[in-house]
C-alpha cells in the first residue's frame, strides 16, 4: 500500500525532528512492502505571522483525505503559547475526535534513566484528549481591574469518560500484565473526578481479566518515582495525563525520546502522531535535536496503518542505536541529529 501522510512540521527543531523522520520512513519503505507519500504542509507560527492563521480556510477538511498526520511541534518566541496551540494542535486533535491520546514510555538499551531502577519502567500513559480541562471553557471579565475573575471550567460527559476508559482497558488487556491504574483527584475535586471513578468502575465489570488500582494524582507522581514495577497502564484526565506523561518521558531518559499517538480509535478521521516534546527554543537551530521520538512516533504510525512488521523492524533499528550509544547531547553524548538519522538507516 502507498500512505498518504500529511506532514506539519511546525516550528523550532518541530522542522528538523521530522526532515529526519521522514528519512527514516523512505528508507524503511525502500526495503519493505509498503510506499509513503508525504506531503508537506507550512502550518506554522511563521505562517501565522505572514497570513494571521495556522489552519488555512479548508484546511481541516483537507487533512481528512490523508491515512494519517505526522506532527512535529509548534510554538514561537514570536507567539503567545495559547494561541500557538490554540491555533493549530488542539483544533486537529479535537476536530477529528482523537480522544485517545497514547504515550509509552519505557527506558531504551543504552539510555541512562535517573531512577536506579528505571528498568522497571514500561509504561503507557493514556490521556483524555477530547475535554476535561482543556475544553476551552471559560473566561475573564473586569480586565486588569481589582476585581478581575478568571474561570476555567473543565468539562467531563459520561460519553467521554466512558470511551476513554473502555480505550485503555482494551489496551491494558492486550499487555502482558493486563494491569490498568486509575488517576483522578476525586477527593478534591467532587464533581467530575468522582464521575471518572464511578464510571471506571461500570467499565471494569466488562474486563475481569484485568486488575485495577485507583491512584490520587499527586501519590502517583511518588509512585511512579518509587514503585515504578507496579505500573503498567496508567488512565488520566487531559491536564493530569500530560504532566504525568512528561514526568514519564524525563524519568525513561529524555523528553527526546517520548513519542505519542493521538488517535482516533473508531477511524472516522485520521489519527495525529508527533513527539510529545516542543519546538527547544534553546537547541533549535544546532542540529543536536534528539529525533528518536519522532522515529519511535513514526513506528507508532506504522503500527497504527496496520504494517506491524515495519513497525518492528524500525523499534529495532532505534534500539540498536541507543544501545551503540549514538546518542544526542540530552543523552550525555554527542551525537547530531543527522547522525542519529544516518545511524538508525544504516541499522535499517
Ligand atoms: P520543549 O519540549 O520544547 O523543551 C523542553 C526541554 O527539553 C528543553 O530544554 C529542550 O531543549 C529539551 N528537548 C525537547 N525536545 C528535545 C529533543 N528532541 N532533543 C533534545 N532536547 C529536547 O518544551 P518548552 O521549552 O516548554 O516549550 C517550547 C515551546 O514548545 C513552547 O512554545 C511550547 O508551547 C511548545 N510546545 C509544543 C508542544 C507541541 O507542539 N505538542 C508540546 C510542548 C511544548
Ligand atoms: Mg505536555
Amino acid at each position: 500500500r502507498n500512505y498518504k501522510i500529511a506532514v506539519i512540521p511546525g516550528d523550532g527543531i518541530g522542522t528538523e525532528v521530522l526532515a529526519a523522520g521522514i528519512d527514516v520512513l523512505h528508507a524503511l519503505a525502500r526495503n519493505g512492502d509498503f510506499a509513503i507519500s508525504p506531503q508537506q504542509l507550512p502550518w506554522s507560527s511563521d505562517q501565522y505571522l505572514h497570513l494571521g492563521h495556522y489552519i488555512p480556510d479548508g484546511g481541516l477538511e483537507r487533512l481528512k483525505t490523508f491515512d494519517a498526520i505526522f506532527f512535529g511541534a509548534v510554538g514561537s518566541e514570536k507567539v503567545p503559547d495559547h494561541v500557538s496551540l490554540w491555533g493549530l494542535r488542539l483544533p486537529i486533535c479535537q476536530g477529528f475526535d482523537q480522544y485517545a491520546n497514547v504515550r509509552p514510555a519505557r527506558v531504551l538499551p543504552g539510555v541512562t534513566s535517573p531512577l536506579t531502577n528505571g528498568k522497571d519502567i514500561d509504561w503507557v500513559v493514556i490521556r483524555e484528549n477530547s475535554e476535561g480541562e482543556y475544553a476551552g471553557n471559560g473566561g475573564r471579565v473586569h480586565r486588569g481591574l481589582p476585581i478581575e475573575v478568571a474561570t476555567e471550567t473543565s468539562v467531563f460527559t459520561r460519553r467521554g469518560v466512558e470511551r476513554i476508559h473502555r480505550f485503555s482497558f482494551e489496551l491494558a488487556r492486550k499487555r502482558p500484565r493486563k494491569h490498568l491504574t486509575l488517576v483522578t483527584k476525586s477527593n478534591a475535586q467532587r464533581h467530575g473526578m468522582v464521575m471518572w471513578d464511578e464510571i471506571f468502575y461500570e467499565v471494569a465489570k466488562e474486563y475481569p481479566d484485568v486488575t485495577t488500582r485507583r491512584e490520587l494524582v499527586d501519590a502517583m507522581t511518588t509512585r511512579m518515582v518509587l514503585k515504578p514495577a507496579t505500573i503498567d497502564v496508567m488512565v488520566a484526565t487531559n491536564l493530569h495525563a500530560d504532566i504525568l506523561s512528561d514526568l514519564a518521558a524525563a524519568l525513561s531518559g529524555s523528553l527526546g525520546i517520548a513519542p505519542t499517538a493521538n488517535l482516533n480509535p473508531e477511524r472516522e478521521f485520521p489519527s495525529m502522531f508527533e513527539p510529545i516534546h516542543g519546538s527547544a527554543f534553546d537547541i533549535a537551530g544546532k542540529g543536536i535535536a534528539n529525533p528518536i521520538a519522532t522515529f519511535w512516533t513514526a513506528a507508532m504510525m506504522l503500527e497504527h496503518l496496520g504494517e506491524a512488521k515495519a513497525a518492528a523492524r524500525l523499534m529495532k533499528a532505534i534500539e540498536t542505536v541507543t544501545a551503540a550509544k549514538v546518542h544526542t547531547p540530552d543523552l550525555g553524548g554527542t551525537a547530531t541529529t543527522k547522525q542519529v538519522t544516518q545511524a538508525v538507516i544504516a541499522a535499517l
